[in-house]
């Protein structure tokens, strides 16, 4: 018997998958998989990188026993060394926060697009590049368990395997639905180790789902009117230069203090913000640009779970704590 079961008991409610913003994406369970499936297709000799990156991206180099050249960036995330870029050699550039599209435009004709990867892991929304690749991860942008998305030419080999993680790595995302985001933090934290695991494999079909059936438009929209109510009332105070015409859809607002109180307090009056990223500090020396952005960008929260009194509290919380 083959047939499509029908009847019996129900599946989780969710609306019905909607238009797949990138249907041309291979599906993995991560980024770092998606960037790991290209190394291996790709077999560049070095990848030149930024310092100020997730080391999550570092692993699938170092797993693939690709050389790594490293690169700095200058206040505006612009690559500031002078790097030539041989033949075989592939430049791996982030699109930070979902605002760096201009960045990107100059990295693409500063070098040949061919050997240029896109980390889009914070620009959902941007659409991917005439270059060797894009690579995306869905779960910092909406509520999926998992999954990473690449966009490229090069010829992939599909994995043999399906991911079966995706399930264990949905509990925090079930606990945040009854309400406090306490409680289900272990278990996020537990889903964010597993992914650890980044042997390509291909995205579960529960994430899959629950990806389809988000409202990407309403999503995009939510973001840019969040970001925009957040830029116009602290970018007075935002020490990191915006250029919001090339802002659709961002990540955070990141907000640049040196005010170095301010992200533990926003914390402890739970607005959740994360440090990106730690480990670039033993990367770099102390007084870097990078060291910088580590320490002083709070990323602050405009996703779509958010409305204008949700970005008004935001505010109010970081004037008083501004005016300290
Ligand atoms: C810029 C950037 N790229 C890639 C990743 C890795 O994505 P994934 O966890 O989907 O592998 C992260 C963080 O996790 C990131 O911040």
């Amino acid at each position: 018997v083959t047939g499509r079961a029908i009847g019996g008991y129900f599946e989780l409610e969710l609306p019905d998958s909607k238009t797949n913003l990138y249907p041309q994406a291979r599906r993995f369970q991560s980024a770092r998989a998606s960037f790991l499936a290209l190394l291996r297709a790709g077999n560049p000799k070095r990848v030149w990188m930024p310092r100020f990156i997730c080391d999550a991206m570092l692993a699938p180099l170092r797993s693939a026993g690709i050389e790594i050249g490293y690169y700095a960036i200058d206040a505006h995330l612009e690559i500031v060394d002078d790097v030539s870029l041989a033949k075989d050699e592939w430049l791996f550039y982030v699109n930070y926060f979902g605002v760096s599209a201009g960045n990107v435009d100059k990295v693409l004709s500063r070098f040949d697009p061919a050997q240029v990867v896109l980390d889009h892991s914070q620009a959902f929304f941007a659409a991917p590049r005439q270059c060797l690749a894009t690579i995306y991860s869905a779960r910092k942008f909406f509520g999926v368990p998992d999954g990473g998305l690449l966009i490229t030419e090069l010829p992939i080999a599909e994995p043999h395997e399906i991911d079966d993680g995706s399930l264990g790595r949905s509990t925090h995302l079930l606990k945040r639905l009854l309400g406090a985001p306490e409680p289900g933090y272990p278990d996020y934290q537990r889903a964010e180790q597993s992914l650890e695991d980044f042997e390509p494999r291909q995205m579960s079909p529960l994430t899959a789902r629950i990806l389809g059936a988000v409202d990407i438009d309403a999503a995009r929209m939510k973001r840019n009117a969040n970001f925009i109510f957040l830029h116009e009332r602290l970018g007075g105070s935002n020490e990191f230069h915006i250029d919001l015409s090339r802002v659709d859809g961002p990540l955070c607002y990141p907000f640049f203090t040196l005010n170095s109180n301010i992200r533990q307090a926003l914390i402890r009056q739970r607005i959740f913000v994360a440090t990106y990223w730690p480990d670039v500090m033993v990367l770099v020396e102390e007084n870097s640009t990078e060291a910088g952005f580590a320490r002083n960008i709070i990323p602050l929260p405009c996703d779509q779970r958010y409305n204008q009194a949700d970005m008004q509290a935001i505010v109010d919380l970081c004037s008083i704590l501004l005016s300290k």
